[in-house]
């Protein structure tokens, strides 16, 4: 059985404009995204990556491998309002490199620890394109509950077909 990755969580800082290139900007990467974004998209998000941290409104981290101090790519959470009520999104991005090693679940287990210890909003969602077949079973393993499916229109013009996963983060256990 091949060795399980170990990460490390960083609050996404000043510097890591480029990883977020590699992850945003590229092709391959944004493929169930909607397509790569614009370096002006990029430095937009870039500043709010940053700043959510102080904001009380979520957080956003970059996933570092343990083994090596290397980025290895992105996960993190934010408010949505979603059917009448105000819960936290989360998403997840690893490089090519790094994929395949159980690296985006692990780092996002530890995404949800931190939103559980938050104690501030009780469900945690993920709404991954039908066709992502990774980013589905990392929602089925880490105890997601499958609600539905649904439409996006991110960005605006392109129309996705998403599941609607949700964890609740005040449940026992
Ligand atoms: C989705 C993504 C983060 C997965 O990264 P990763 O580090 O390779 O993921 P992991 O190794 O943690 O887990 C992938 C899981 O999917 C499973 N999987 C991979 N390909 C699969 C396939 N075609 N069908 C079913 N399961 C598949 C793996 O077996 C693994 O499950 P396991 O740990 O139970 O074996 C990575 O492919 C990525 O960054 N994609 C581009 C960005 C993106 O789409 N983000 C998601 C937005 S919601």
């Amino acid at each position: 059985m091949a060795e399980r990755a170990r990460v490390r969580l960083e609050p996404w800082g000043e510097g890591d404009l480029p990883l977020l290139r590699r992850l945003m900007g590229d092709p391959a990467m944004t493929e169930h995204l909607g397509g790569p974004e614009s370096e002006e998209k990029l430095t937009e998000r870039q500043g709010r990556y940053e700043r959510i941290g102080g904001t009380g409104t979520g957080r956003m981290f970059k996933i570092v491998d343990e083994a090596t101090g290397e980025p290895a790519g992105s996960v993190g959470y934010w408010e949505k309002d979603w059917r009448d009520t105000t819960v936290y999104e989360t998403g997840w991005s690893v490089l090519p490199e790094f994929q395949g090693r159980g690296m985006a679940g692990e780092a996002t287990q530890q995404a949800i620890d931190s939103a559980r210890d938050e104690r501030k909003h009780r469900y945690l969602h993920a709404f991954p394109s039908v066709e992502n077949a990774p980013s589905n079973a990392i929602c089925r393993k880490l105890g997601f509950e499958l609600l539905e499916e649904c439409d996006f229109e991110f960005p605006p013009g392109h129309h996705m077909r998403c599941n609607d996963w949700r964890l609740d983060l005040f449940a026992a256990g």
